[in-house]
Protein backbone atom coordinates (compact mmCIF):
# COMPACT_ATOMS: atom_id res chain seq x y z
CA UNK A 1 0.00 0.00 0.00
CA UNK A 2 1.10 3.58 -0.78
CA UNK A 3 2.90 5.65 2.40
CA UNK A 4 1.32 8.94 -0.07
CA UNK A 5 -1.71 10.89 0.79
CA UNK A 6 -4.38 9.42 -1.50
CA UNK A 7 -7.70 10.97 -2.98
CA UNK A 8 -10.37 9.04 -1.11
CA UNK A 9 -14.10 11.29 -1.40
CA UNK A 10 -15.20 14.79 -1.46
CA UNK A 11 -15.67 17.28 1.36
CA UNK A 12 -18.79 18.22 -0.13
CA UNK A 13 -20.05 14.60 0.88
CA UNK A 14 -19.16 14.68 4.52
CA UNK A 15 -20.88 17.28 6.15
CA UNK A 16 -19.74 18.84 10.07
CA UNK A 17 -21.28 15.71 12.15
CA UNK A 18 -21.41 13.10 9.45
CA UNK A 19 -20.06 9.57 8.89
CA UNK A 20 -18.93 8.04 5.62
CA UNK A 21 -17.59 4.54 4.67
CA UNK A 22 -15.13 4.76 2.12
CA UNK A 23 -12.96 1.30 0.89
CA UNK A 24 -9.92 1.50 -0.73
CA UNK A 25 -8.08 -1.50 -2.05
CA UNK A 26 -10.58 -4.30 -0.25
CA UNK A 27 -10.07 -2.37 2.69
CA UNK A 28 -12.89 0.14 4.53
CA UNK A 29 -12.51 3.11 6.34
CA UNK A 30 -13.96 5.46 8.40
CA UNK A 31 -14.25 9.31 7.71
CA UNK A 32 -15.54 11.71 10.25
CA UNK A 33 -15.91 15.52 10.38
CA UNK A 34 -15.77 16.98 13.22
CA UNK A 35 -16.55 20.77 12.87
CA UNK A 36 -15.13 21.06 9.42
CA UNK A 37 -11.79 18.62 10.63
CA UNK A 38 -11.66 15.39 8.87
CA UNK A 39 -10.64 12.69 10.78
CA UNK A 40 -9.80 8.39 9.39
CA UNK A 41 -10.00 5.25 11.45
CA UNK A 42 -10.66 1.98 10.77
CA UNK A 43 -14.10 1.61 9.57
CA UNK A 44 -14.63 -1.80 11.47
CA UNK A 45 -15.26 -1.89 15.22
CA UNK A 46 -12.24 -3.49 17.36
CA UNK A 47 -14.95 -5.49 19.03
CA UNK A 48 -16.53 -7.88 16.62
CA UNK A 49 -17.81 -6.71 12.69
CA UNK A 50 -20.10 -3.57 12.64
CA UNK A 51 -19.33 -1.14 10.64
CA UNK A 52 -19.06 2.48 12.90
CA UNK A 53 -19.64 4.61 9.69
CA UNK A 54 -23.13 3.10 10.35
CA UNK A 55 -23.11 4.50 13.57
CA UNK A 56 -23.66 7.84 15.14
CA UNK A 57 -21.09 10.27 15.85
CA UNK A 58 -21.20 13.12 18.92
CA UNK A 59 -18.42 16.22 18.92
CA UNK A 60 -15.26 13.51 18.25
CA UNK A 61 -16.14 10.06 19.46
CA UNK A 62 -18.47 7.52 17.50
CA UNK A 63 -20.44 5.23 19.00
CA UNK A 64 -20.92 1.15 17.59
CA UNK A 65 -24.29 0.41 15.99
CA UNK A 66 -24.01 -2.77 17.18
CA UNK A 67 -23.06 -2.88 21.40
CA UNK A 68 -22.53 0.73 22.12
CA UNK A 69 -18.90 1.21 22.52
CA UNK A 70 -17.62 4.81 21.93
CA UNK A 71 -14.38 5.52 19.95
CA UNK A 72 -12.70 8.88 19.83
CA UNK A 73 -11.94 9.45 16.30
CA UNK A 74 -9.12 11.30 16.67
CA UNK A 75 -6.87 9.12 18.76
CA UNK A 76 -8.71 5.87 17.93
CA UNK A 77 -8.92 5.22 22.03
CA UNK A 78 -12.00 3.58 23.33
CA UNK A 79 -13.58 5.23 25.96
CA UNK A 80 -16.94 2.70 26.41
CA UNK A 81 -16.54 -0.83 26.75
CA UNK A 82 -17.17 -3.67 25.46
CA UNK A 83 -14.84 -2.35 23.20
CA UNK A 84 -11.00 -2.16 24.40
CA UNK A 85 -8.77 -2.03 21.38
CA UNK A 86 -7.94 0.67 19.78
CA UNK A 87 -9.30 1.75 16.43
CA UNK A 88 -6.33 2.50 13.96
CA UNK A 89 -6.50 6.28 12.89
CA UNK A 90 -4.77 7.62 9.63
CA UNK A 91 -3.46 11.20 8.83
CA UNK A 92 -6.24 13.37 6.28
CA UNK A 93 -5.53 15.91 3.87
CA UNK A 94 -8.00 18.34 2.65
CA UNK A 95 -7.70 20.44 -0.24
CA UNK A 96 -10.35 22.00 -1.70
CA UNK A 97 -13.07 19.62 -2.01
CA UNK A 98 -10.44 16.93 -1.91
CA UNK A 99 -10.27 14.59 1.14
CA UNK A 100 -7.01 12.71 1.36
CA UNK A 101 -5.92 9.74 3.35
CA UNK A 102 -2.28 8.72 4.22
CA UNK A 103 -2.82 4.93 3.83
CA UNK A 104 1.05 3.56 4.69
S1 LIG B 1 -19.24 -4.64 17.64
FE1 LIG B 1 -18.77 -2.62 18.25
S2 LIG B 1 -19.11 -2.66 20.39
FE2 LIG B 1 -19.54 -4.69 19.77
Amino acid sequence: MSDEFVSVAELSKLGPGKLLRIVVDGHAYMLANVDGTVFATDDMCTHEDASLSTGALHGDCVSCPLHGSRFNVRTGEPSEEPAEKALQTYETQVIGDDIRLRLG
